[in-house]
């Protein structure tokens, strides 16, 4: 018999010869210095999504063991069978009221609330219309619906409407997808625009505010709540994993909406209950999020000294209508932004080298905490300031 996977070892020297081979590099507690690699050394950290620096908070941190030695470590089960406990719904309430809608219900992790609750509302009768910048789960969830998907160009509104307008009357449901964060570019949606649209067009959208959750708007509401915006049209979706500093995703929107994903999101489903310490530690952030609004100001800070800095080394930015930690330096190609990371490194900082598949082209990837001294950001700039000369 020949051997089935000898395929294999081609298709992976194929991903090193075009500098696409990864491998996940171990780091330590999350922090604003972060030990790297083996052996493990400091770094200043900006490759996280621990935006606030929730992660490793000695609230949160107590709310988590206090789950565990109250519930366990573990669900059990479905949410419909053993799994669910008095904490989720607890969770859920607390994150409606944050987002001001009707009811919210937590997924295992933020993919899976995407996966779920998009093949829960759209088939092969339907149109789903997406960015081409939106989040990796986003796109596979349409493709996996068996719906007509299409794309429109980044932000790109006047597209959005020329696909609307030209289809949208030949389908039964239409369902618009975009980032409200653009997780690996850091800019904003259009979400007015786009709302708006939605409205003339009985459609409706899904906002995946992964990176604006915890981080933009009065309390850290997201995007949405930062842009003056609402609108029954709109199903938020957020993940509990970044500025949460925990694990799961959630959908927040109508009680009819909920209640149909908990009999047809098979993600929600099929799958076992949000881990006791996990809900637990997302409930406990929220609380300290809304009620210390210092985190946020001071990350909102170190991105006004960050972005003044880029554009003083004449940086290209993408322009951004609101103030985000995520930020993006374009490379050449991949080989390239692997030098630069190892520069950076070199110099004391760790910043993501991300290459396509994941992203169009390559960039590095700046993310900010809370917990960043202004000494940080002048350590990476002047780093990036020696980079930029010798390039
Ligand atoms: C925009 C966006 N959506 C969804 C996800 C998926 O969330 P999770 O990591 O909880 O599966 C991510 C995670 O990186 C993300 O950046």
């Amino acid at each position: 018999m020949s051997d089935p996977f000898a395929w294999l070892e081609p298709a992976l020297e194929t991903l090193r010869r075009a500098h696409w081979y990864r491998q996940p590099t171990p780091s330590g507690a999350p922090g604003a210095i972060v030990t790297v690699g083996e052996p493990p050394r400091p770094l200043i950290n900006f490759c996280s999504n621990d935006y606030l620096g929730l992660a490793n908070h000695p609230k949160v941190k107590a709310a988590a063991i206090q789950a565990i030695e109250q519930w366990g470590t573990g669900a059990t089960g479905s949410r419909l069978l053993s799994g669910q406990r008095l904490l989720h719904r607890q969770l859920e309430g607390a994150i409606a009221r944050w987002k001001g809608t009707e009811a919210a219900l937590v997924f295992s992790s933020g993919t899976a609330a995407n996966l779920g609750t998009i093949a829960a509302l759209v088939d092969q009768r339907d149109l789903v219309l997406g960015d081409a910048y939106n989040h990796a789960c986003l796109k596979k969830a349409a493709r996996l619906t068996h719906a007509t998907f299409y794309e429109y160009p980044h932000n790109d509104v006047a597209a959005l409407a020329q696909l609307l307008d030209t289809h949208r009357s030949q389908y039964r449901r239409c369902l618009i997808l975009t980032d409200g964060v653009f997780s690996m570019d850091g800019d904003v949606a259009p979400l007015g625009e786009i709302v708006a649209l939605a409205e003339t067009h009985s459609a409706m959208v899904l906002i995946d505010d992964a990176h604006g959750t915890g981080v933009l708007g009065a309390h850290g509401a997201g995007t949405l709540a930062a842009l003056g915006q609402s609108s029954p049209t709109v199903i938020q979706m957020g993940t509990l994993s970044k500025a949460l500093g925990s694990l799961g995703g959630y959908i927040a929107g109508s009680q009819a909406l909920i209640t149909y994903l908990q009999h047809r999101a098979s993600t929600w489903i099929y799958s076992t209950g949000l881990s006791p310490p996990d809900t637990a530690a997302a409930l406990a952030a929220l609380d300290q999020l809304q009620t210390d609004p210092s985190l946020r100001l001071a990350l909102q800070e170190r991105i006004h000294q960050l972005e003044k800095g880029l554009q003083q080394l004449g940086c290209p930015l993408l322009p951004r209508p609101l103030p985000t930690p995520i930020f993006c330096l374009p490379a050449p190609d991949p080989a390239t932004v692997l030098q630069w990371g190892e520069k950076l490194q070199e110099a004391g900082c760790w910043v993501a080298a991300v290459r396509p598949p994941t992203v169009p082209f390559s960039r590095l990837r700046i993310t900010l905490r809370a917990d960043h001294t202004p000494e940080h950001i002048d350590q990476l700039l002047a780093a990036l300031a020696a980079l930029l000369k010798c390039c």
